[in-house]
């Protein structure tokens, strides 16, 4: 064990706090955690916690979440700067201009949103609960679905519905090749191709599986194939090559490098020095507008409310 997790594990218990860890994080990041998920496991590990100070390592919206959910907490995030590119193409103003124009519409907000966006949402999803939580209103439901177009639209299909979207995407899920993923799947032509629903449609479209970066886990889990090609960041891979040694993962490239993998910048802005930073100066701190809490509260509460019911 080196001298920095060594630490980090002191000062963790010293604190009484918790390490939560995006499946976008780097390995050692994953290991050190205490709990390892996507975006609705991170809130709802969040909302449980009886632990006096959250340590989300994850990006800024996660670490919003956490703290709108549990006020009284101290929430850290390793790098402030941890921002993504999906909450940045949904700025508040803009989004709550575009829900004044459509009175008459629900509001169904990713979770990869601001505070401000969530403020003026009737309930948040993430990609593990947005076909249910769509499916859970009429069919007749006149619906915003924001910010991200690719799930909008992949959702959209699934449902056979018309929701209308705001035009946002991630910077990463756009960006897979689906010239070299076609290349590929000339090597591994045995291979599964796992996608995340917020890559573009030309890419779902090749997919044997879509789904969050935990069902795409627990589908390379439960599967019998050996191969897989997988359209999402690459971080997860660390988890599926730890939960399935036997199994191959190969990361699907992005279109304009020469890299194999697709990372997050933002994601990756977190390292194992910057938790250890933050933990022993309880620093930076997430801090959430009072009044926009109050508001962003309810939508993740019901998002929460739902999914228990779901079983999800
Ligand atoms: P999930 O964690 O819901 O799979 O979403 C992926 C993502 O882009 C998080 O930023
Ligand atoms: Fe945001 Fe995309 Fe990074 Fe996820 S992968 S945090 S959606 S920029």
């Amino acid at each position: 064990m080196s001298e920095l997790t060594t630490a980090i594990e002191q000062l963790k218990r010293d604190k009484n706090a918790i390490i939560l860890a995006h499946y976008y994080q780097t390995g050692d990041i994953q290991d050190i955690a205490d709990f390892v998920g996507d975006s609705l496991a991170l809130a709802q590990w969040a909302a449980k916690t009886d632990a006096d100070m959250i340590v989300m390592c994850g990006v800024h919206f996660m670490g919003e979440t956490a703290k709108i959910l549990s006020p009284d907490k101290k929430v850290l995030v390793p790098d402030l700067a941890a921002g993504c590119s999906l909450a940045d193409s949904c700025p508040a103003d803009k989004f709550a201009q575009f829900v004044k124009e459509h009175p008459d519409h629900t509001v169904i907000s990713y979770v990869n949103t601001t505070a401000a966006v969530k403020a003026v949402t009737d309930v948040v999803v993430t990609s593990t609960n947005a076909r249910q939580i769509v499916e859970s209103f009429p069919k007749d439901e006149k619906i915003i679905f924001g910010p991200d177009r690719n799930l909008g639209n992949y959702i959209n299909s699934v449902t056979n519905r018309q929701m209308l979207l705001w035009n946002g995407a991630c910077h990463v899920h756009e960006q897979f090749s689906v010239e070299k993923l076609v290349d590929l799947k000339k090597v591994y032509p045995d291979a599964v191709v796992l996608a995340h629903p917020e890559c573009k449609s030309v890419v779902l479209k090749m997919a044997d599986f879509i789904g969050s970066t935990a069902a795409l886990l627990k589908y390379a889990v439960n599967s019998d194939k050996k191969e897989f090609l997988v359209a999402t960041e690459s971080g997860i891979l660390h988890e599926m090559q730890k939960k399935c040694p036997d199994k191959t993962f190969i990361p699907v490239p992005p279109n304009d490098s020469t890299c194999a993998c697709n990372e997050c910048n933002f994601m990756r802005l977190n390292t194992m020095q910057k938790l250890y930073d933050c933990l022993i100066n309880e620093s930076p701190e997430i801090v959430v507008d009072e009044v926009i809490a109050a508001k962003a509260v309810k939508p993740i509460q019901r998002m929460l409310e739902i999914s228990a019911a779901l079983g999800l």
